[in-house]
This record gives structure tokens, C-alpha cells and sequence, in this order.
């Protein structure tokens, strides 16, 4: 399957137009092994051709190397590039596995400045809140997040893993452009107000991991073939027995993929597409890939359509996935909806 150029999307009422997929740039730096960097800025090279614009970092990834890595590819082609990044992870170098979250204004507006020198950048032109401190009024996050729009440091606004009430709640203080959340045939906790909240609002959802964190590819064995610091090791959907249950929950996109000559990543993507037409918004999922091979994969997904009876297929998966997404829910929306 080939698709030369993606179609275009507009990003949320009002904001940038964008390939309908976007590409996740983290595991370029962190969290899936070691990566092969001249591989993955041919990547990045490769997507843009493809007709991918909108590329998707956080100041949290590799503590900051992330931006670094993907800075000279978006100066050199800062016309065609939609930069999302995000702030409010806080970790430590020195405890690679400590996460807290910090939405505190002073905190964001030394973040922001901290990111666009890093990215080497004037203007971020989609600014994520990557998680909620719930302790911190969204008045004050999202107002401070309102006054860099004012001061020209970022262009549009995004959140990441909110609940449907939260989502409205920042969208009455200052237009939110964008809801970055997981969202794939694995993890649909986000239909349950996320989704419904952004369509009502007219805003975009990006579903991150929208390949499982690559178990949806069907290329995942067991947790024993990953990298010593892979994060997937940590992650109970990928974990003891778990693994080997949830990897039984493929056998219906492997049929799928079988009958229609494509692959299940391909099939994963397609799912996402048709989902959020259900729910009547649109979608830039933001597949992660190191490799050329990998993406021109993932961007063909885009002439995908599934029939009926293929969803139906996939339909009950979700239900039957074994473990959260994260080994510390609290980490996510689904505490607080
Ligand atoms: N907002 C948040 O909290 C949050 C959380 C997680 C991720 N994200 C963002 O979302 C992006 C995507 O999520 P993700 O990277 O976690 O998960 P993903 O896109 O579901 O899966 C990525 C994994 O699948 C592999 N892969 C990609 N395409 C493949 C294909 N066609 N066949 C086989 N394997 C394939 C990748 O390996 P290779 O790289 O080796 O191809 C990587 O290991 C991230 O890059 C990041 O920007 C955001």
C-alpha cells in the first residue's frame, strides 16, 4: 500500500492545517532502546516529504534532548513544520524514572523559554500542558499558558491526558486547540468524556501511542527482548502474564491485515480514523518511528478503510486488554473523570 501525500486536517476550529498524521519524535531520544540517529533525522526528512507537518515532542523527552535532537530539522524547515511541544513533566537525570508534574505559572513560563532555546525556535506553534496538577487552578495554568500566546512565544494551545470536564473548563478560559491523549484500539478510556468534550468543542484530538506503544504491530515478543531501561518494561500491558494475554487479542487484526494485504499497524491506524467519525471529530493520530521503513508504513494507513465487519472485529479488544496503561494510573485522566 502506498499513499503519496497525505490529505491535510485543520487542527481544532481556527488552527494550523496539518497532514492527518502527525509523527511522535520521543522514542528518537528515550524510552524504546537505543536509537540510530542518522536513521531517524532521515526520518524526519522522509515524513515531511510524505506530507507529515505536525511533529510532536516534550521537554520531558531525554531531558530536553528530545527538542535538541529534532531542532535543526524544524529551523530548516520552519515554514512547512507544525511544532508541538510540552511542559509540566518533572524529572530528574540523575532518577530517570522519577516523574512529577508541575503546572505552577512561574514553572511554565521558565519551561516555555527553556524549550524555544532548546528547539533553537522563535515561536512554538502548539504548546501542550503534558499532564494536570490538579493542586493548580486551570485559571492560572491556562491563563499563563493565554499571555505567551499574547507575547508571541507560542501560537496555539494543547492538553494532554484531561478529562472531558477539565477540557471544557480550559477551552472557556482560552481556545484549546488540541487534546493529546492515548487513544488506539488498546486504550479507549478516552471515549468515555475526553472524546465527546472535544468534539463538542470542536477541538482536535492527537491520539498518542496509537500503535499500543508498538504491541499493536504484533512485533513485540516479551519484555525480555527490550532494552534494560525500554519503559515498556515498566508498563503492565507489557508485563509477566499480561503480555502473553493481551497479545492473544491480536488474532483479529492479524486476520484482517492477512485478508487485506496490509500490515496491523496499518490496521491500528485505520481504527483510529473511523473511530473518531463515530464521534464526529477529526483526528491527527502521532505514530512514533526511528525508521523510513516504518513511516512510509504508517502514512499509507491513510488510504486504509475498514468495513463494518472489520470494526466490528475489533470492537470488543479494549474490553479485554490486561493491565493499565501505566503502572501508576494517577498518571493519566482516568483518576479523576
Ligand atoms: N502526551 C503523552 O503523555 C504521550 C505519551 C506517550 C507518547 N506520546 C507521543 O506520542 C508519540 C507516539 O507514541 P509512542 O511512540 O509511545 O507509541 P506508538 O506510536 O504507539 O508506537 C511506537 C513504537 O512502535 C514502533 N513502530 C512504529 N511504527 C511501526 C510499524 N509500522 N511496525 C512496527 N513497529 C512500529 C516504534 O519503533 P521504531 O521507532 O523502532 O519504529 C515504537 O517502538 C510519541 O513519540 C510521543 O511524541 C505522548
Amino acid at each position: 500500500m502506498t499513499h503519496p501525500v497525505l490529505p491535510t486536517a485543520e487542527l481544532g476550529t481556527g488552527g494550523p492545517l496539518v497532514g492527518v498524521q502527525g509523527l511522535g519524535c520521543m522514542g528518537m531520544s528515550e524510552f524504546y532502546g537505543p536509537t540510530d540517529s542518522d536513521e531517524a533525522l532521515a526520518t524526519l526528512g522522509a515524513a515531511l516529504e510524505a506530507g507529515v507537518t505536525l511533529f510532536d515532542t516534550a521537554d520531558g523527552y531525554a531531558f530536553g534532548r528530545n527538542e535538541e535532537f529534532i531542532g535543526p530539522f524544524v529551523r530548516a524547515n520552519r515554514d512547512k513544520v507544525v511544532l508541538a511541544t510540552k511542559f509540566a513533566l518533572v524529572r530528574k537525570e540523575e532518577d530517570p524514572g522519577y516523574r512529577g508534574i508541575s503546572n505552577d505559572p512561574a514553572y511554565i513560563r521558565a519551561a516555555v523559554d527553556a524549550s524555544l532555546r532548546r528547539l533553537g525556535v522563535d515561536e512554538i506553534d502548539l504548546y501542550y500542558m503534558h499532564r494536570r496538577d490538579p493542586a493548580v487552578p486551570l485559571a492560572d495554568s491556562i491563563g499563563t499558558m493565554a499571555e505567551l500566546v499574547e507575547a508571541g512565544k507560542v501560537r496555539h494551545l494543547g492538553l494532554s491526558e484531561v478529562t472531558g470536564a477539565e477540557l471544557r473548563e480550559a477551552h472557556a478560559i482560552h481556545p484549546i486547540a488540541a487534546l493529546q491523549s492515548e487513544w488506539s484500539v488498546f486504550a479507549r478510556d478516552v471515549e468515555r468524556t475526553a472524546v465527546p468534550a472535544a468534539a463538542e468543542l470542536g477541538v482536535a484530538f492527537v491520539p498518542y501511542s496509537p500503535l499500543g506503544r508498538g504491541f499493536l504491530t504484533g512485533a513485540f515478543q516479551d519484555a525480555n527482548h527490550l532494552g534494560a531501561d525500554d519503559v515498556r518494561r515498566t508498563q503492565p500491558r507489557f508485563t509477566g502474564d499480561n503480555a502473553a494475554a493481551n497479545a492473544g487479542l491480536l488474532a483479529p487484526l492479524r486476520e484482517i491485515a492477512a485478508a487485506r494485504g496490509v500490515t496491523l499497524a496499518q490496521v491500528a491506524l485505520a481504527w483510529v480514523h473511523q473511530r473518531a467519525e463515530v464521534h464526529g471529530l477529526t483526528v491527527v493520530p502521532i505514530p512514533g518511528t526511528r525508521k523510513r521503513g516504518r513511516l512510509a508504513e504508517n502514512t499509507a494507513a491513510a488510504a486504509l478503510r475498514l468495513t463494518a465487519e472489520e470494526l466490528a472485529l475489533l470492537e470488543p479488544i479494549s474490553g479485554q486488554v490486561r493491565g493499565g496503561r501505566y503502572a501508576d494510573m494517577n498518571f493519566t485522566q482516568v483518576g479523576r473523570e
